[in-house]
């Protein structure tokens, strides 16, 4: 089913009670009982997770009307809003997304919901049905600071996943499909969510790496990782070799190695930075190099500086998911000093304290060595 771009389409429905002429304004405040329609099926020129977030908005009179009418309300108000290149860009992004959805033949059609007991190790799932910081705790290894690892997936998970994205470059291959690769920085690869797969991940973010996210990184407040970009990079001969340093575009980036065998491509990590000190020497402390291992994820900051080392031998797929962040994204235009979390910042505010510290100690120094000029002038006076 598709709206069409008079916004028509072929359901039997009531006829929607317009924007114009009932002036219906989104709520300041979000209806967090009301539980919002799944709009993925449609053909909307914005994200369908963007429509069911922003249904708990919609005023009263329209919350409980039919998806089209709520789906169509949506889209007017977003384009509305959206600058031109912006709205042009998305258009043609869902019109290539739909092209794939129209001719992709899934190999696994089960994963591409979310299904926690099939999905993911017992002592993962476990650590997070607690819900409390102990147990998440329990599993994670701090191997460094800011950075943590554990073990997540299935082994057969891993496998399915694997044959789908064979299947996925083999489509890609057999059809002379164009595609977008998953960054700038890699050249193989597929992205997830433009073959299907945003609504399972934004899943994946909501109900594990959100709650996790808010333990281990509060200062990104982990509760509102909104949106994700979602991909799976391919490693050694005839694909990516290895992977500069660099930051991703994300508050938390998840990794986790699928397979298959292979030789080399261990991550290195040198610390967490702001715009501003990205490129600044690390410490000794921040040194750390991490070997991938199958099924076993890493998570950490996306502004925690990384690379990744040459696969010298056999093929190496990783899942990469990039969680981000509306709020904090807005909250970052405000603040200058990111001293909890840029290790830069960090060490020029000690730096800062400890030159004031300094500056208070000569003062009151200088302040009793003339208290006892002025004691002895007055002794030797008397
Ligand atoms: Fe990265
Ligand atoms: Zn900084």
């Amino acid at each position: 089913m598709a709206l069409d771009s008079s916004g028509n389409q072929s359901d039997q429905h009531q006829p929607p009670p317009s924007n114009d002429d009932v002036g219906l304004k989104l709520q300041r405040i979000p209806n967090e009982e009301h539980e919002p329609d799944n709009y993925e099926d449609l053909h909307l020129d914005f994200s369908p997770v963007l429509f069911s977030s922003l249904e708990r908005y919609l005023p009263d009179p329209l919350l409980n009307s039919t998806r089209i009418d709520k789906a169509r309300f949506m889209r007017d108000l977003l384009a509305r809003y959206s600058p031109d290149s912006d709205r042009i860009r998305i258009q043609r992004h869902g019109e290539y997304r739909q092209k794939i959805l129209n001719s992709y033949q899934r190999l696994h059609g089960e994963i591409y919901s979310l299904d926690p007991s099939g999905f993911f190790v017992p002592s993962f799932l476990g650590a997070v049905r607690q819900k409390s910081e102990e147990g998440l705790r329990s599993i994670m290894v701090p191997s460094s600071p800011g950075i943590f690892t554990f073990d997540m997936l299935n082994p057969r998970l891993c496998e399915m996943l694997l044959a789908e994205v064979e299947h996925m470059e083999k489509w890609v291959y057999e059809s002379r499909s164009t595609i977008m690769r998953p960054n700038t920085m890699n050249k193989f690869g597929v992205v997830l969510d433009d073959f299907g797969f945003e609504s399972m991940l934004q899943k994946l973010v909501d109900d594990f790496i959100s709650p996790i996210s808010q333990v281990l990184f509060p200062e990104v407040c982990g509760t509102s990782l909104d949106s994700h970009h979602g991909f799976i990079v391919e490693y050694g001969k005839d694909r990516d070799v290895d992977l500069g340093f660099h930051v991703d575009d994300s508050e938390v980036t998840l990794n986790v190695c699928l397979g298959k065998q292979f030789a080399g491509g261990e991550l290195y990590f040198r610390g967490v930075r702001c715009d501003n000190h990205v490129n600044s020497e690390s410490s000794e402390k921040e040194v750390f190099d991490y070997p991938h291992v199958p099924g076993r994820a890493i998570l950490h900051r996306g502004r925690h500086r990384h690379g990744a080392r040459a696969t010298t031998s056999g093929h190496r797929v990783n899942l990469i998911l990039w969680c981000r962040s509306s709020t904090f994204r807005e909250m970052k235009n405000y603040q200058k000093d990111f001293s909890s979390w840029c290790g830069e910042c960090k060490f020029e505010k000690q730096g800062r304290q400890q030159a004031s510290i300094k500056a208070t100690k000569e003062i009151l120094e200088r302040r009793a060595a003339e208290k006892a000029l002025v004691e002895l002038a007055s002794r030797s006076a008397d």
